[in-house]
């Protein structure tokens, strides 16, 4: 099946929002004929909307948010909905991602319920699941990848799915510049994909992107995108800069 490749760039923390409107500009015309990828800038939540205005006009580029609190509105100090990110112009968000599961101590429930409300609120999801150095050394890569798949994911429709792209991110891969071997990454995106045919069936499991993300570069992006399974990006470092970021995308 032919799957869509999608190639988000994870800006973290970075990039205020006076200086996304440098990298706005400077990046639309690098990728202004770029119609076989698609491409998603994920600000942090105070910089989506200068990044949505200066997008305007360029119909190719989307945005998404990096994280979401998983009720509707209320007392929740410093917490962000899904439907300010959709009112901003997001289509997407990332969530799961390992830096939230780590250091703001997520769970799958917790990221179940994000994914949710993102779908409920017509916000598409980049659900990321991935296992640490350590977990990989105890031969526990497998298990872990399944845990984060079948509980962020569970109780979704096959419809849901269409909604949902998953991103393989091997922590210890994630900022060090070393990056999965394509091998490496195939291999445990072939693991997801049949987890996904159990999960689902077998049409929802093959419609299913998996990105890979982990010390993604314009050096490594071909022969990670040459890998049967693997369906485009999550960038993070090499998304900060637009000709390098440009370079990914257009990696064709
Ligand atoms: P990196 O980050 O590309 O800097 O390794 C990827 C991510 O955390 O999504």
């Amino acid at each position: 099946m032919k799957r869509t490749p999608v190639i988000a760039a994870n800006w973290k923390m970075n990039i205020t929002p006076s200086e996304s409107e440098g990298f706005v500009k400077a990046f639309i015309p690098l990728v202004k004929d770029n119609r076989e990828v698609e491409i998603v800038l994920c600000p942090s939540s105070p910089t989506i909307e200068r990044v949505t205005r200066s997008l305007k006009d360029a119909q190719n580029i989307k945005t998404g948010g990096q994280n979401i609190y998983f009720e509707v509105n209320g007392a929740f100090t410093g917490e962000t909905s899904a439907s300010m990110l959709k009112d901003l112009g997001c289509s997407y968000v990332i969530l799961g991602h390992s830096e939230r599961r780590e250091i703001f101590h997520e769970t799958n429930d917790m990221v179940n319920k994000k994914v949710k409300k993102a779908l409920q609120t017509g916000l598409s999801c980049i659900v990321c699941v991935g296992e640490k150095l350590s977990e990989r050394q105890n031969g526990r890569t497998e298990s872990v990848v399944k845990d984060h798949v079948t509980n962020s994911l569970a109780n979704f429709s096959k419809d849901d799915m269409k909604n949902i792209v998953i991103a393989y991110e091997p922590v210890w891969a994630i900022g060090t510049g070393v990056n999965a071997t394509p091998e490496q990454a195939e291999e445990v995106h072939v693991f997801i994909r049949g987890l996904l045919k159990d999960m689902f069936d077998e049409e929802t499991a093959e419609a299913t992107r998996i990105q890979y993300g982990g010390s993604v570069k314009p050096e490594n992006i071909k022969e990670l995108m040459a890998q049967k399974n693997i369906d485009g990006a999550l960038v993070g470092g090499a998304s900060l800069k637009p000709d390098s970021f440009a370079k990914i995308v257009n990696y064709q």
